[in-house]
């Protein structure tokens, strides 16, 4: 049976490596762009489905079947508000298979790098696929590169038709297993523990720890930790792409056990926020501390933060006590007000780089694959 896609996945953008370039919905508003890219036949001979001439009747047509499918997901890519290419997955046959194109006037500026690696991004951590298969025509170099930077693997070579070159064409086929992307995808080791980007299989996991999460909480994450919507954190995590934005979940490394989260986002440039929570059962042990070092060697010297803020309720000392044993210092007093209404007195925090490096006395972490 195929799999589906829960509906809404892409209801709100994602963001990529770069703040132009984001993954949207797609709409019937879109298919002028659509008709206008794929008309175009340097861009359709790539393609096996696309026939040549094509227009803005088979643009519609194509974007009326997509939205009633949930066997598929398809994603405009936008660069700077403009529609610019299309990547999706259609999960019909038994194994998901990726698809992708840009308009010429996008092509070989990395738009399609970014995009696609969002996308993947996305897929694996939203949703239960354990693998993406993908084919590109031997022909076709630009595409067989960019499946290979994301760790594609060959696996094979087979013939299709192409509809618009209306002949037969040989494509290399390669996949991407679940297990080979974990391990391209940002970790963390410290004694204790391990810290992970949280994907779906992890949300009943999280739930359970947010269950009492006053434990330790920045401000921001007071609120989450209210609504505890485990799903919506995962969601939210997938679609803010590092090295911008990043979220991790910590497990112990003894018991495997989720106690709780860190993560940074991007506020202004090169200046991230700190944010973190611990299931109250935890407390008391140094782990947020631990946690929260390593996070922040992750975001000054693989995310390129200059400096972190962090935000922490007036009334939470033992948070205030983790951001200053980070080396973080009081800055002043705000307001923050949390989505659920009202506001929340909290103390302001801020840390720079170079302070953070020359107060670090502590064993550098284990850190990996930060980059974009
Ligand atoms: C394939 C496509 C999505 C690639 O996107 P893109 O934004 O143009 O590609 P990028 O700029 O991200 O480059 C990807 C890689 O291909 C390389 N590349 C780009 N053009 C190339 C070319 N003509 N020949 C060889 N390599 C090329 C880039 O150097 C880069 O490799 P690197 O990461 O090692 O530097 C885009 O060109 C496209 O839409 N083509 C038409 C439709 C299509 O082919 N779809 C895919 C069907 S499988």
């Amino acid at each position: 049976m195929s799999m589906l896609f829960d509906e809404g996945l892409l209801l709100e953008d994602c963001t990529t490596a770069e703040t132009i370039v984001r993954l949207r919905r797609l709409t019937l508003n879109d298919a002028p762009a659509i008709a206008a890219a794929l008309s175009d036949v340097a861009v359709a001979r790539n393609l096996t489905q696309v026939p040549h001439p094509y227009g803005l009747d088979d643009a519609e047509a194509w974007l009326k079947s997509v939205a009633g499918r949930r066997d598929m997901l398809a994603a405009g890519v936008s660069v700077d508000g403009v529609l610019a290419g299309v990547v999706a997955i259609d999960a019909s046959g038994v194994t998901p298979e990726l698809g992708y194109w840009l308009a010429a006037p996008f092509h070989g500026r990395g738009v399609g790098r970014l995009a696609v690696r969002a996308f993947v991004d996305f897929v694996f951590a939203t949703t239960d696929v354990a693998t993406i298969a993908a084919g590109h025509m031997l022909d076709n170099p630009a595409s067989g590169r960019l499946l290979a930077r994301l760790g594609f693997q060959p696996t094979g070579e087979t013939e299709v038709c192409s509809k618009a070159r209306g002949a037969t064409v040989r494509i290399a086929t390669s996949a991407l297993a679940r297990a080979a992307w974990v391990d391209g995808q940002p970790a963390i080791e410290t004694p204790r523990l391990s810290l992970r980007m949280p994907t779906r299989a992890d949300v009943a996991e999280i739930a359970s720890a947010a269950e009492a999460p006053f434990g330790l909480a920045t401000a921001p994450f007071a609120e989450l930790a209210l609504t505890a919507d485990a799903q919506a954190l995962v969601l939210r995590a997938a679609r803010e792409m590092r090295p911008t934005n990043l979220s991790l979940i910590l497990r112990l490394k003894d018991e495997r056990t989720v106690v709780g989260g860190v993560g940074w986002r991007s506020v202004e440039p090169g200046v991230v926020e700190l944010g973190f929570w611990l299931g109250a059962a935890h407390r008391g042990r140094g782990l947020m501390v631990e946690a929260a070092r390593a996070t922040l060697e992750a975001a000054f010297l693989g995310g390129g933060a200059k400096a972190a803020r962090a935000n922490c309720r007036a009334s939470d000392w033992a948070s205030r006590q983790v951001l200053i044993r980070c080396g973080f210092q009081w800055e002043g007093s705000t307001l923050v007000r949390p989505a659920s209404g009202g506001s929340l007195a909290a103390d302001r925090f801020r840390l720079d780089r170079d302070t953070f490096l020359s107060f670090r006395e502590w064993a550098a972490s284990d850190v990996r694959a930060f980059g974009g």
